[in-house]
């Protein structure tokens, strides 16, 4: 894999923010920029250097700022342009990146394009959005049937998402050249880069066949996902973000390790780096809404398919947490007896994989799911769309469980800060529930304790950032089949990196591969306080080492 001037992102690892419930700096009990400026010193105490903020936009908020009504501007909510650039510029001098959001797959049905839009056939907007006076059998992956008809245009337009979300239609030149001009606006002001929304799903097949009768959701996927033209419209803005010393990484529903090879390598190249799923399905089944048992297998084959593939070829996002996905001490280890534990064990699972790693707010304190009593309680649009939608005849208990299990609002309620009243989030009522566990888990108790999950996150993002072997070693797995254990080694020259993860509430037998056998490493990170004190041979519960050889 070639090197070039724009590798820095490879070095990198970023920290996410969700900024609704990142803090709140104007005392309103939203989140915002003025908490995010105060803030920016702790962010890089994290030992990341960079920032992920998810969409910041005005927005109408169906789908938390997804949604977006404005793309060259800030919600009012979080700040406006002048507090955007203070952050930016602070962020900057502390040695921060910032990539910003970019979602074009859709706008809110309140952007000006789709008001215009509605209006009728003559006008220039008319065919920024997929109108049709009948619809095709395609599901929506929110909320329903993915058409909606518009009583002022007497038409219907296509939504892949919420209702107040119509697709674009990416195949009119026009949307292309606003796309590229929403680059360069946040590209001028300075931004490093963007996380581009479902960008995969932004080229539809011509005629918009009808797809598979009897999927609930995404039934039309195979007709929009890595559609006809998707690389020519990604080469379009890849050429633009190359006038910028600009990174571009891509989130890509369903995607296959295959198909994410032309994205982002070979003549097709329009991305640094793609966000996958495949990972975040140990313990469902294509959506966390049909769980299933967690398998460490299934874990490690998605983990390892996409090492492996990338090698050498490109570079992989490495994430077990986002506002997509519940928290993941509550889902892949012990939200009760091992929280500690199995929190610092999932950071090493992921973070020394060879690719960039980002952390979720929150996540480096080991944050955890919210149950709420009631779905009226809830306000993401899928969680409310699928407790209504389906297992109605189930018993209320169950219909809640399974939100709990699996609702985005999990991990977006306000980060917790310290344990005074709504968790040092803000003085008001924050705009949605705190995690009532705020006193045992918040920033201020993590700091004054260096055995905390706050503690080991920054030792291990420090260890990976100082170690060539952790940023660009070879990958291998050790021990697939092993359904307890995850071993695996990054090398690089005489230099070797064992890192071993206990996925289990039990001790586990230790086991080193042969090449390891009789041979003295040194341990750099284990994340229980006396690393001696595993016996026989034994691994604790939810124990990880990362150890250092060297190998001629
Ligand atoms: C992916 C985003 O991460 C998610 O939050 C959003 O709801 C959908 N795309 C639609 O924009």
């Amino acid at each position: 894999m070639s090197r070039n001037k724009k590798d820095w992102y490879r070095r990198m690892s970023f920290y996410q923010i969700w900024i609704r419930s990142f803090y709140d700096g104007n005392g309103d009990g939203i989140g915002d920029l003025y908490g995010v400026y105060e803030k920016l010193d702790y962010i890089r105490s994290l030992g990341v250097d960079g920032i992920w903020f998810s969409p910041i936009y005005p927005s109408p908020n169906a789908d938390f700022g997804y949604d977006i009504s404005d793309y060259k501007n800030i919600h009012p909510d979080y700040g406006d342009l002048a507090q955007f650039q203070k952050v930016l510029d602070k962020a900057h001098a502390i040695g921060l990146k910032v990539i910003m959001d970019l979602v074009v797959n859709h706008t809110s049905d309140e952007h000006p394009w789709f008001l215009e839009s509605r209006k009728g056939k003559d006008n220039p907007y008319s065919d920024y959005y997929i109108w049709r006076d009948a619809p095709n059998n395609w599901n929506s992956l929110f909320e329903g049937k993915a058409w909606e008809y518009d009583p002022v245009r007497k038409q219907y337009y296509l939504h892949l998402f919420a209702k107040k979300q119509p697709d674009l239609n990416m195949d009119n030149p026009k949307v292309r050249e606003e796309v590229k001009g929403i680059l360069r606006f946040w590209l001028d002001l300075g931004v490093d880069g963007f996380r581009e929304d479902v960008i995969n799903f932004i080229s539809k097949k011509e005629g918009l066949p009808d797809g598979i009768p009897f999927l609930p959701a995404a039934n039309g996927l195979p007709y929009y996902k890595d559609g006809p033209h998707i690389h020519e419209y990604l080469a379009e803005f890849r050429k633009v973000c190359e006038e910028y010393d600009c990174f571009q990484v891509g989130e890509g529903p369903f995607t296959s390790v295959k198909s994410a090879l032309k994205y982002l390598s070979g003549p097709t190249k329009s991305l640094d780096m793609m966000i996958s799923f495949d990972h975040m399905m140990a313990d469902c089944f294509l959506s966390e809404y049909i769980p299933r048992p967690f398998s460490l297998r299934k874990l490690k084959k998605a983990f390892s398919k996409w090492q492996y593939t990338l090698a050498g070829k490109a570079w992989n996002a490495l994430y077990l947490e986002n506002h997509d996905h519940p928290r993941v001490i509550s889902r892949y280890g012990s939200e009760h007896l091992y929280w500690k534990e199995s929190g610092k064990m999932l950071a090493v699972s992921y973070l020394f994989q060879q690719g960039t790693p980002f952390v979720y707010q929150g996540q480096e304190i080991g944050m955890t799911n919210i149950r709420l009593s009631s779905i009226d309680q809830y306000v993401d649009v899928v969680s409310i769309y699928n407790y209504h939608a389906f297992h109605q005849k189930d018993p209320e208990k169950k219909r809640m469980h399974r939100i709990h299990l699996a609702s985005r609002d999990s991990a977006r309620t306000p980060v917790q800060w310290d344990d005074s009243r709504y968790a040092g989030f803000s003085e008001h009522k924050p705009w949605f529930a705190v995690n009532p566990n705020y006193k045992k888990i918040n920033v201020a108790a993590e700091e004054a304790d260096p055995d905390s999950i706050l503690a080991f996150y920054r030792k291990c993002l420090a260890l990976r950032k100082h170690s060539k072997t952790l940023l660009y070693g070879t990958y291998r797995e050790y021990f697939p089949k092993h359904d307890k254990l995850y071993v695996y080694e990054r090398a690089y020259g005489e230099i070797r990196y064992l890192i071993i993860c206990v996925f289990s509430h039990f001790p586990v037998k230790l086991q080193l591969p042969t090449v390891y056998a009789g041979k003295k490493g040194q341990l750099l990170l284990c994340n229980y306080p006396d690393p001696e004190g595993s016996e026989n041979g034994m691994m604790r519960p939810y124990e990880a080492r990362v150890y250092r050889f060297r190998v001629k």
